[in-house]
């Protein structure tokens, strides 16, 4: 293997939710990845814990997608997506309203899961626009919620962190987390705190619900932990969203295509919303891309009140949407899924993984344990004073100790490729368990 020397010079790079000060004191490079592993640029193998940030579920390295991007990147390097058309955005928007739960049959194409929160806040709101009830402005999202870093996601995500150094963002307010003590080490959907939707209805007589265009939700949120849904919470929440005609989006640019064990997260809770954002794992990393799912009678809205043939009825896009190589990519991805029935895998797989994240119970610090499908997380005891530094050394530790894991806040998060096998996940958890056990 052709392992690179990491650049001696680190200043200019300006690194992405990253502590910028540690990692150039201190820096962990990777310069290939195969499978479920990363190779370090000092030429270890990592045991890749999280599937690169939740998208390469099919493993890295997938010579179908890498052959599929080389043959479009020669056909067609880039295609205008305003007023012209590319046969490939049609044939992965008809692949994934095929996919899609319920009546969710139309398609937007974005390039990241940021872009894809703002443009179902876009159509949500442009919905009630066009519908004639302009005032429907608010989105409510939830604490701890993420959603993007884009000012719209940004403003109805709920990690104060992301949000309190940028001013103010779109009209939003936000309920309750699902993150009980009472729920701690369940595993799967915890059993606790369904009631928790009814705080929904507590903020729409709030703000009246004439004010108030979409509520927006992950299936689980991933980034702050895996926090998840009580059993029956999200089946009230669409409750309450059709009681007063409010939309509902998941954001399932972490639980799209298959992180669960189905093909959606929504396919998971048995609830089907009328917004659904993707990204991630649409390509399986691959190439940026992120979608957005609507309904038939919201593409329809847009239609209807259109105006004149020649004009736009959705005036929002981007310059990549729908980019032939992310489409060939993506289309790519979704054969692999199909000919390697990655989402059962991800079913198969998710009861050992549960035991095996559940075997660090006990372990220093450990305060809870969580786990859907094939994501999981372990919150530690805070550091008094020093949120989030117990797990970034864990983390660290992790890394020296041959696992990549991701740390968010006081939590370490999990979630393997689909095709991992048990000894990935044994020798990821065997790893944890070591550096838990050095953690002060
Ligand atoms: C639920 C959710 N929405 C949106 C995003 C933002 O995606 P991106 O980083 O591709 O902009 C993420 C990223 O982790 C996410 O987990």
């Amino acid at each position: 293997m052709n392992v690179m020397t990491p650049p001696n010079d680190l200043a200019a790079l300006w690194m992405p939710f990253t502590a910028n000060r540690y990692f150039k004191a201190h820096p962990r490079m990777i310069v290939a990845a195969k499978g479920c592993t990363y190779t370090t640029s000092d030429g270890r193998t990592l045991v890749d814990g999280l599937s690169g940030l939740w998208c390469t579920g099919a493993g890295h390295g997938r010579p179908e997608i890498a052959q599929a991007v080389a043959q479009q990147m020669t056909a067609m390097d880039y295609a205008p997506g305003f007023q012209i058309g590319q046969p490939l955005a049609f044939e992965l928007a008809n692949r994934l309203a095929e996919l899609a739960p319920g009546n969710l049959d139309h398609v937007f194409f974005t390039n990241s899961g940021s872009e894809s929160a703002d443009t179902a806040i876009k159509m949500a709101r442009g919905y009630w626009r066009v519908k004639g009830e302009p005032q429907r402005m608010k989105v409510i999202g939830r604490a701890k919620a993420y959603h993007g870093v884009n000012f719209g996601g940004m403003s109805v995500g709920g990690i104060a962190g992301n949000r309190k150094m940028f001013g103010g963002g779109i009209d939003a307010d936000h309920m309750p987390h699902t993150l009980l003590a009472a729920n701690a080490f369940s595993k799967g959907l915890p059993k606790f705190g369904a009631e928790k939707a009814e705080e929904l209805e507590d903020i729409i007589a709030l703000h009246d619900a004439s004010t108030i265009a979409a509520v927006m939700v992950e299936p689980f949120s991933g980034s702050a932990g895996v926090i998840l849904p009580p059993v029956g919470y999200m089946k009230r929440i669409r409750e309450i969203c059709d009681k007063y005609g409010i939309l509902l989006i998941f954001d399932e640019v972490i639980t799209g295509f298959g992180r669960t064990g189905h093909m959606f997260g929504a396919q998971a809770l048995g609830v089907t919303p009328d917004i659904i954002t993707l990204a991630k794992m649409i390509t399986n990393g691959t190439i940026p891309m992120g979608a957005v799912l609507a309904t038939e009678s919201i593409y329809n809205a847009f239609m209807e009140a259109g105006g004149p043939e020649h004009a736009i009825e959705f005036p929002h896009g981007y310059t990549y949407s729908g980019h032939p190589v992310a489409c060939a990519a993506a289309l790519a991805t979704l054969d692999v899924i199909k000919s390697d029935g990655l989402v059962a895998r991800a079913a198969k797989l998710a009861p050992y993984f549960e035991e095996a994240i559940h075997s660090l119970k006990g372990l220093p610090h450990v305060e809870d344990i969580r786990n859907f499908g094939l994501a999981g997380a372990v919150q530690l005891e805070e550091v008094p004073g020093l949120p989030g530094k117990r797990a970034f050394d864990v983390f660290q530790k992790c890394w020296d100790k041959g696992a990549y894991v991701r740390c968010g806040g006081n939590t370490l998060q999990f979630a393997p490729a689909f095709v991992a096998e048990t000894a990935d996940v044994d020798r990821l958890f065997g790893i944890v368990a070591d550096a838990l056990k050095e953690s002060v």
